[in-house]
């Protein structure tokens, strides 16, 4: 009897040979490759996964799932690890995880597999979430566990198997896509003290070939949640794209990060997210106009917490679970416009309405219409400051 598995396959060599070296070990593999963004001809990797041996080969589309339950809760949250890193390629390795899981149960495997290396941050993601999920599966690391240490001898034993893989145009990096950016890394960029090539960058213009005149684009928000530009509705995938192309036409959204990964080492790794760095952006700007001082203030710290969960792997756990409820909580008035202004790789909010904006005119304005009693300031500075009178 042959033993069944459910591989994560996204049809570059590390997998792909993987699955022919799980098949090799008795396994009959079925491949899931999950649609997230990373805009890949899904016929051609098919086929590829055939050609390595699989028994089957599952392509399910999670955008729009990755998008509503994944995505937008971390922007809600406005989870940015480290100060540069919109999470892109931490977020979705729950969703496919979730995703294997379900195609194990569906085809009764009792294993999983992925084609993580043994010293990034991606083997821990995918493993602790699939023993949260299915605690009942067993996990098969190939790379951590065959002695093949180089491109060059995974390229080998690719040809050496037939696997169709396309090694002419094999990139110096690695890249990671879907639809809330892109992580890249390796070659050159292991040097943190050299500037990122030009050809390292896939969906953004140089800021300084981007136009000279800026793009202005109104999004609207609804609890939280981006539901318009420029006043038409989009679908949440339909857009995430829409502003990946604005952004990425006028250089929005390149970050170039020396990050702590979870194994403890250092790394350095680029990413753009056009889309994710607008709406970041714009998010933010429109809770500083309708959340009070205490619950904006406290919050900040909860997106760091927020993005440490998401990167280090810990998705589907109690904490983050309870910080997603008070994140939701804190949405019911993020509705409103914000008007923001992208002009070579900088994207800049220029304006901000919204029917529960805490701004008062009336309060602020140092010209004539001025409401507020400053009389009653003097009294306040003598009480706030008495513990410090000497
Ligand atoms: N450093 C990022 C993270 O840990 C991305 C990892 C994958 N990067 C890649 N180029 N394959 O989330």
């Amino acid at each position: 009897m042959s033993k069944k598995l459910v591989l994560a396959y996204s049809g570059g060599l590390d997998t792909s040979v993987a699955l022919r070296w799980l098949a090799d070990k008795g396994y009959e593999v079925i491949a899931y490759l999950a649609d997230v963004g990373q805009a890949v001809n899904f016929d051609q990797l098919k086929k590829r996964a055939l050609s390595a041996g699989a028994s089957k080969v599952i392509v399910e589309d999670l955008k729009k799932e990755f998008a509503l339950d994944f995505v937008f809760p971390s922007l809600k949250a406005g989870a940015v690890y480290e100060s540069k890193y919109l999470l892109a390629t931490a977020l979705s390795r729950p969703i496919i995880a979730k995703g294997m899981v379900n195609v194990a149960r569906k085809y009764n495997a009792k294993a999983v597999a992925h084609g993580c290396t043994g010293k990034g941050n991606d083997q821990v993601r995918f493993e602790v979430t699939i023993n949260t999920l299915a605690p009942e599966l067993k996990i098969i690391a190939p790379l951590r566990e065959w002695d093949m240490c180089t491109r060059e001898e995974e390229i080998r034993y690719a040809k050496k198997h037939k696997i169709d893989i396309d090694v002419t145009k094999k990139s110096p990096y690695s890249l990671d896509k879907n639809i809330w950016g892109i992580s890249i890394e390796c070659g050159v960029l292991e040097d943190p003290w050299k500037e990122p090539p030009e050809d390292a960058y896939k969906m953004t213009v140089a800021p300084q070939k981007a136009p000279n005149k800026p793009t202005y684009i109104e999004v609207e928000f609804k609890n939280g949640v981006p539901v318009k530009i420029n006043g038409d509705i989009y679908e949440a995938v339909e857009l995430i794209m829409k502003l990946n192309k604005l952004g990425g036409a006028n250089g929005i959204g390149r970050t170039d990060l020396v990050e702590n990964r979870l194994v403890g080492i250092k790394s350095r790794e680029i990413y753009e997210a056009p889309a994710a760095w607008i709406l970041y952006k714009a998010h933010k700007d429109l809770e500083n106009l309708v959340l009070d001082r205490e619950l904006l203030h406290f919050k900040e710290g909860l997106s760091l917490k927020y993005a440490e969960l998401v990167y280090y792997g810990l998705y589907f756990t109690p904490l983050k679970k309870a910080i997603d409820a008070f994140v939701e909580d804190t949405q019911k008035h993020v509705t409103g416009i914000v008007r923001v202004k992208l002009l070579k790789g900088v994207a800049s909010v220029a304006g901000r309405k919204s029917p529960y904006s805490l701004y008062k005119k009336e309060m602020a304005t140092y010209d004539k219409g001025d409401e507020f009693d400053r009389s009653i300031a003097e009294g306040f500075i003598k009480v706030w400051g008495m513990p410090y009178r000497k």
